[in-house]
């Protein structure tokens, strides 16, 4: 028997429509016109002020729908039922020809995304496991080299429906490429647990 073991693997978690077609369809409506900051990389991608879940009732209503969720993906990430919150929230509108650049999420454990319309394919999440470094980097991506889990670089979401959530543990690096379908409509949000314990050294987040 030959045995391939996948060591110390990420979860990404994608929960299908979460919200049902009329919520979405709703909300989507009400956050369309609420982006007045343009993204500092891409000025066809705007944004809310970052604020908490209790900012307003559309933020409340949606943080309420999520967290469960939350902490059932942060139970795969610590292996504990933890009691989590939703630290950050905001809007994002990625017009046609937008993008978002790669970064990670500081301050934060868990980050997510509900989508309030499809994304077009062209502007899917992509995650990336590594970039940069100060060594010399090695690689073997040719027409030859068949891609798999252990020697990609990155991973894009195969797709994203509206009314979706996809959530990532906050240092993936993560980005979306240049979008080319219609206009995108997503909420995102950052959460902590109240509490980390290793073998008594805990640690209180607030
Ligand atoms: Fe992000």
């Amino acid at each position: 028997m030959t045995q391939l073991i996948g060591l110390f693997p990420t979860p990404v978690m994608r929960v299908e429509s979460l919200l049902g077609a009329d919520d979405v369809a709703a909300l989507a409506k009400d956050v369309a016109g609420t982006t007045s900051m343009t993204n500092a990389y891409s000025d066809r991608l705007s944004h809310t002020a970052v604020t908490g879940d209790q900012a307003n009732s559309l933020f409340a209503r949606l943080g309420g729908l999520v967290l469960p969720k939350v902490a059932e993906f942060g139970e795969v990430l610590f292996g504990e039922q933890l009691r989590w919150q939703i630290k950050e929230i905001w809007v994002n509108v990625l017009e046609p020809g937008g993008r978002q650049a790669i970064h990670t999420h500081a301050n934060s454990f868990i980050s997510g995304v509900v989508y309030l319309t499809p994304a077009h394919p062209s502007a899917n999440l992509v995650f990336h496991k590594a970039i940069g470094g100060s060594d010399f980097i090695f690689n073997n991506n040719n027409p030859n080299a068949a891609i798999n889990a252990f020697n990609a670089g990155k991973w894009a979401l195969p797709v994203t429906g509206a009314g979706d959530l996809v959530m990532f543990p906050s240092y993936l690096l993560h980005e979306v490429p240049v979008n080319q379908g219609d206009r995108r409509i997503s909420v995102a949000f950052n959460a902590i647990p109240d509490r980390l314990d290793n073998l008594g050294y805990a640690i209180r987040f607030a």
